[in-house]
């Protein structure tokens, strides 16, 4: 079925987008930006609760948007999603890989190996699944987006930040390889590096931090509009916010 669309009006107007990790923080921002843009916004990530609020945020705006729970370490599952989007839409025009795991901030010394390994299946091989499954549906579109958010982190100069900087590093080369891979086809593929957001995982990162002092993501969210934007000509770059 390809009969649910967009509403008519907006940047993105008529778009499918994918967006995971939408069911709070920055995901859940550029869900309910996209919505509010005109896109059909396909939303993902284990929290129903969040997930139905987000639909209730975009509905009550007279926004669009199917709800798609799901546990991303299940990497085959995300096999099963890029079927159920071709059979449903046939394309995708706007793939944001946002989920994201800290994991927990410890020296590389006494570093859990299991944790080190969830780390990396959300943060890298989730991202990886999600391009080998939805490629050929983004392929399909006339100007196909994915946008990955990546972090400063991933320069490896944060002590105890091992497990989640070498997973950004890693997904940033994942990211920039993709981009390379199609740079002569109708997609654009970039990364956005956030800085420090008003998310669970901030506070998590730093408790004592006011929330308040920091970007809010809805403030973030209209970098990710420009880059989803079928006129967005950026390609393979890592597009720091506020730069
Ligand atoms: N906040 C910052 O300052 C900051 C800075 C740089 C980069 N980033 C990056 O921005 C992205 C979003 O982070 P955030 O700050 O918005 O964090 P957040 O508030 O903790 O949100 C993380 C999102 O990822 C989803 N998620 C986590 N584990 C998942 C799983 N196994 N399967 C599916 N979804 C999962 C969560 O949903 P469920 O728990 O419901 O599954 C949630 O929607 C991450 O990639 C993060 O690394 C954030």
């Amino acid at each position: 079925m390809s009969d649910i669309q967009g509403t008519g009006a907006g940047r993105l107007a008529g778009r499918l987008a994918l967006v995971t990790g939408a069911s709070r923080g920055i995901g859940f921002a550029v869900a309910k930006r996209f919505a509010a843009e005109g896109a059909h916004v396909v939303a993902t990530a284990r929290t129903v609760g969040g997930l139905e609020e987000l639909d209730d945020t975009v509905k009550a705006a007279g926004g669009s948007i199917t709800l798609a729970p799901l546990d991303l370490m299940d990497l085959d599952q995300i096999d099963v999603l890029g079927a159920s989007l071709y059979q449903r839409f046939q394309k995708l025009d706007i793939l944001v890989g946002n989920a994201g795991s800290l994991g927990r901030l410890t020296p590389m010394a006494h570093a859990d190996p299991k944790e080190w390994e969830r780390v990396f299946r959300l943060n890298v091989h989730a991202n990886q699944r999600l391009i080998r499954s939805l490629d050929a549906v983004l392929r399909q579109s006339d100007a196909g987006r994915a946008i990955f958010v990546t972090s400063g982190a991933a320069a490896g100069e944060k002590p105890f930040w091992a497990a989640y900087g070498a997973s950004k590093a890693a997904l940033d080369t994942l990211v920039k390889t993709y981009a390379e891979e199609t740079r002569k086809t109708n997609l654009r593929v970039n990364l956005i590096s956030p800085g420090p957001v008003a998310t669970q995982m901030r506070a998590a990162a730093y408790p004592g931090e006011d929330p308040a002092d920091l970007t809010q993501p809805d403030e973030l969210a209209g970098l990710f509009v420009d880059l989803a934007d079928p006129a967005c000509v950026r390609h393979g770059e890592a597009v720091r916010f506020g730069d």
